[in-house]
Formats: structure tokens, C-alpha cells, sequence
């Protein structure tokens, strides 16, 4: 049986992940430490609440101490690292607690886990897996061949920048002093609870109250699109699999540009307005409510400063040495995921407004502090 700690497990990646990680390994621990940003929601752990091996500790990963104290309590062997500041528009007009947080708050973590596994160590097998993202490398030309594991790190925004010194600072700690380490790098990701922020949720939910879809520049960056269920279990196989001290490329070999991607959400919006008629009830203000393309609300707006023109990720490596593929196609995954929009609707109206506090409350009582 593993004990893992999951930080970040409340918010979208790190929620999915442990719904998974529940489904696929029931008889193991799952403690997660979250601090509850305007990004984390107790709300995306419901599905988990009853597991008995299930825990959830409200906390911030900068804490000094608090890692090591939960590491010990629960004998964790594993610890998968999601907790961070993650939207780059926000970084760009608040750097410093990207800083504080993906930075020193990372460094926090490995000196528990060196702390409490290398020098106290009981001698069981351990891992700490850090989630890492593809930004690192910096941005391609249309010609570029994708991102390998080797790509230099060129990192562009304060966030890629603070996602990047948090992948030295793991990869020290396994050259230094041979902590357990994997890191994995991975493409954009969308699916079920994602805060309504990054592209194609915020496009899905103005789309359903009328509202612009804001498209950055001249809607021709590029991003590779992973459905999240997908990276979970990339992250389950480097995790079980993976070569201690390596990192591996996660992506879905699907490059898009934004404008491509906008413009299937909106079609993907209309048909699901044609084959469900209650729907035009509960959105009025979608232009799909009066058969009038929602296409219609997409609006070019001033671009991000920096904006990287193109990510590609190669996936050889963990193809090659885990086997791992993608389950899901766009196509598919993006129907799913604007079906979970459209039916939980409660959730992203109260992450949104932050009422979404007073349902944990009421939820959970004195257990979310
Ligand atoms: P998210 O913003 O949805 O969730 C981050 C979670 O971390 C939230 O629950 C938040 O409350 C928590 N958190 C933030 N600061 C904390 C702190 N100081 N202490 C404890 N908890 C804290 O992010 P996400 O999209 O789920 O991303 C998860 C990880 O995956 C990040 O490390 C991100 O860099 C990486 N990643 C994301 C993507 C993507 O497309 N979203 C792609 C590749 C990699
Ligand atoms: P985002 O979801 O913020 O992810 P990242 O910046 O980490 O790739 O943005 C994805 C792409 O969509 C990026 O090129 C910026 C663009 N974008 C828009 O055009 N409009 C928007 O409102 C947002 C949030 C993003």
C-alpha cells in the first residue's frame, strides 16, 4: 500500500488526479494538501469525501514544517507535486507569488521529503514526482521541430520562469542528495473542473451567458491540448514506471491555434443547443438560444505581453519507455468536456463568484480550516 501526498489536489489537475489515482489504486492513502487559492475547491473533491483512505489538510505548501510533519504522520512514500500559482496572464500583473509559492514553496517540499526520507528514512521505496509544464522550453517558429527532454529551458513568462527554477531546483535535489526524483513536462490541459480562466473554459461559459469570447492577438499561437484524464495517467505511469532522476514530455500530439480551438467549442456549444431544447431555457443569453451561430461573440482583443507563438511537445520518450499513448481525441474529449460544463453548471458559477466558500462550510464545517 503507498501513502501518497498530493499538493494542489483541490484544483483541477491535481482533483482529477486523485479522483483517478482513487479509482485506479483503492487501497491506498491519499492525503491532500491545498491551500485553498482562489483556484482550489473543496467542491472538486466531492466525489472523494467518503473514501476512507481519503484526507484532505487545508495548508500552504510554504509553511515550514507542515510537509514534514504530514509526511511523518502519514508515512507518506509518495509525494506528487501540483500545487502552484498556474494561470500566466495573472503572473504577468502579479509575479511575486508565483515566486513565493512555485518557487520556495517547491523548495520547501524537498527539504521535507530529504529530511524525513533521506535522513530519518525508514527504507522504503519513496518517489517525489513534480508536475511540471511544457512553457519551460519557451516558444517555437512554425518550422521548429516539438519540444524534446533536451530542449534548452528558455522560459518566457514569470510563471514559465518560476515553473522552470522549481525543475532545477528537483533535479538538485536528486544530483545533490539523491533524493527519488521524476519530473514531467507537460502540454496544455482542459476537462472537467479547470477554473474558468484559461482559454477553453472561460471561452465555454461567456459562450452560454452571451458574453465576448476574448481571443488574444491574431488567435494563430499555437498550444498542444491534452484532455487531463489523459495526463493523469501519464503522470500514474512515470510515477509507477518512471526512471528515477528523469523527466518525461507529456502531450496530444494535437497543435492547434487558439482561433481553431474557440471555433469548435462554439460549434460543439451549437449542437448541444440543438439536441437539448431545455438548454436555451437555462442560457438565454447564448446566441445558440435563438439558432444564431455562437461563433458570433468571438472578439479579437489586445494580445498577452510576451505571448509565446507556439508550444509542441514530443512524446517519444514516454511512448518508447512507458508505452504511454492519449485515450481520448479532441474531438471527443472536448464533447465530454463541454457536456460536464453544461451539466455542472452549480460548480463554475460559484468557483467563479466564490460562494463556492460558504457551500465548503456548509459541507465541511470547521474540517476546511
Ligand atoms: P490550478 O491553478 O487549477 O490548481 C493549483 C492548486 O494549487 C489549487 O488547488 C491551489 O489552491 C493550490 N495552491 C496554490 N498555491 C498553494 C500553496 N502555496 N500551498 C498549497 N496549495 C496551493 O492548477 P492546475 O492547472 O491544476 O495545474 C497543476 C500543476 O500542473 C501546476 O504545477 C501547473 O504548473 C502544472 N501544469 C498545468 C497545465 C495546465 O494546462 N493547466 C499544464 C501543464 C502543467
Ligand atoms: P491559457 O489557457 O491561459 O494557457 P497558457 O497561456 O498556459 O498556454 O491560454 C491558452 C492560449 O489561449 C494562449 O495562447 C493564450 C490564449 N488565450 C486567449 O486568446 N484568450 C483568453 O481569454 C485566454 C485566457 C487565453
Amino acid at each position: 500500500m503507498a501513502s501518497l501526498l498530493v499538493t494542489g489536489g483541490a484544483g483541477f489537475i491535481g482533483a482529477n488526479f486523485v479522483h483517478h489515482w482513487v479509482r485506479a489504486h483503492p487501497g491506498d492513502r491519499v492525503v491532500v494538501l491545498d491551500a485553498l487559492t482562489y483556484a482550489g475547491n473543496l467542491a472538486s473533491l466531492e466525489p472523494v469525501k467518503a473514501h476512507p483512505g481519503f484526507a484532505f489538510v487545508h495548508g500552504d505548501i510554504r509553511t515550514p514544517g507542515l510537509a514534514e510533519r504530514l509526511m511523518r504522520e502519514h508515512e507518506v512514500t509518495l509525494l506528487v507535486h501540483f500545487a502552484a500559482e498556474s494561470h500566466v496572464d495573472r503572473s504577468i500583473v502579479g509575479p511575486d507569488v508565483f515566486i513565493e509559492t512555485n518557487v520556495a514553496g517547491t523548495h520547501e517540499l524537498l527539504k521535507a521529503a530529504q529530511k524525513v526520507w533521506l535522513e530519518e528514512g525508514s527504507g522504503a521505496e519513496v518517489r517525489f514526482h513534480h508536475v511540471s509544464t511544457d512553457e519551460v522550453y519557451g516558444s517555437l517558429g512554425p518550422g521548429d521541430p516539438p519540444f524534446t527532454e533536451t530542449t534548452p529551458y528558455a522560459p518566457n513568462s514569470p510563471y514559465a520562469a518560476s515553473k522552470a527554477a522549481s525543475d532545477h531546483l528537483v533535479r538538485a535535489y536528486h544530483h545533490t542528495y539523491g533524493l527519488p526524483v521524476t519530473t514531467s513536462n507537460c502540454s496544455n490541459n482542459y476537462g472537467p473542473f479547470q477554473f474558468p480562466e484559461k482559454l477553453i473554459p472561460l471561452m465555454l461559459v461567456n459562450a452560454l451567458d452571451g458574453k465576448p469570447l476574448p481571443v488574444y492577438g491574431d488567435g494563430l499561437n499555437i498550444r498542444d491540448w491534452l484532455y487531463v484524464e489523459d495526463h493523469c495517467r501519464a503522470v500514474e505511469r512515470v510515477i509507477l514506471e518512471g526512471r528515477v532522476g528523469e523527466t518525461y514530455n507529456i502531450g496530444g500530439r494535437n497543435q492547434s491555434t487558439n482561433l481553431e480551438i474557440v471555433r469548435l467549442v462554439c460549434l460543439q456549444v451549437d449542437e448541444a443547443f440543438r439536441a437539448d431544447p431545455d438548454l436555451s431555457a437555462r442560457f438565454p443569453h447564448c446566441p445558440a438560444a435563438a439558432e444564431r451561430g455562437t461563433s458570433n461573440l468571438i472578439t479579437f482583443v489586445r494580445d498577452r505581453p510576451g505571448h509565446d507563438r507556439r508550444y509542441a511537445i514530443d512524446a517519444a520518450k514516454i511512448e518508447r519507455e512507458l508505452g504511454f499513448y492519449p485515450v481520448e481525441t479532441f474531438e471527443t474529449a472536448l464533447r465530454k468536456t463541454v457536456g460536464w460544463y453544461l451539466a455542472n453548471e452549480p460548480w463554475w458559477r460559484a468557483v467563479m463568484d466564490g460562494s463556492y466558500r460558504d457551500w465548503v462550510r456548509h459541507q465541511y464545517g470547521a474540517t476546511a480550516s
